[in-house]
């Protein structure tokens, strides 16, 4: 197995939300989806919320809570459906933001009027409405990222799920192209 072939040992994790914007378009949904696939990540977990509640949305953006644009992002994130995905991406030991970076890379900057013709094929550049209505988020570091799943998946343990069972069985199926996708429910096995 040479450079072209790395025996990656570990999934990193991202969590990746969907935002009321893009859920409720289902084409558009669709697409984002087809390009979560297409760049390899594996969907570990997928939370569909049909309405979050407000409270739930102040508490998850509460470190916006003194910014200008804080009533209106809980507003829109309580206004329908959220998708909340574990996102995971396979990775040596140096590298275990990858998932996180990938995920970033993928969406785009969050202001949509430049990232339209800055980044035109991220998510956002695609498809982003305003800076608050920006289709997704996604993790900025791997603290972030342990404490947002946490939110989202209580009872999802990141730290447990490296090095088990569950683990190596998804890394295996991920290399030996065995990864089967549930559409309907949009998680991998
Ligand atoms: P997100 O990546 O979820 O992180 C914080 C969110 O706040 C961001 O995406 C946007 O939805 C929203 N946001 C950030 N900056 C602004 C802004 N200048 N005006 C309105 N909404 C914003």
């Amino acid at each position: 197995m040479g450079p072209q072939c790395p025996n990656y040992r570990h999934l990193s994790l991202t969590l990746a939300l969907l935002k009321p914007d893009i859920t409720k378009m289902p084409y558009s949904l669709q697409h984002v989806r087809q390009m979560i696939i297409e760049k390899g990540f594996v969907i570990v977990k997928s939370n569909i919320i049909s309405k979050m509640s407000r409270c739930k949305a102040e508490a998850f953006y509460e470190e916006h809570s003194s910014r200008f644009f804080y009533n209106r992002l809980v507003t829109y994130m309580s206004s329908g459906s959220v998708h909340a995905h574990i996102l995971a991406l396979p990775c040596n030991s140096v590298d275990d933001s990858n998932a996180i970076t990938t995920w970033r890379k993928l969406m785009g900057p969050t202001k949509v009027m430049k990232t339209r013709y800055s980044e035109p094929d991220t998510i956002r550049g695609t498809f982003g409405l305003s800076d608050t209505r920006n289709c997704s988020h996604g993790s900025d570091s791997l603290e972030t990222a342990k404490r947002e799943i946490e939110f989202f998946f209580p009872d999802f343990d990141p730290i447990g799920f490296s090095g088990s069972l569950e683990e190596k069985e998804l890394l295996r199926k991920h290399r030996d192209n065995l990864l089967t996708i549930n559409q309907c429910k949009f998680v991998h096995s």
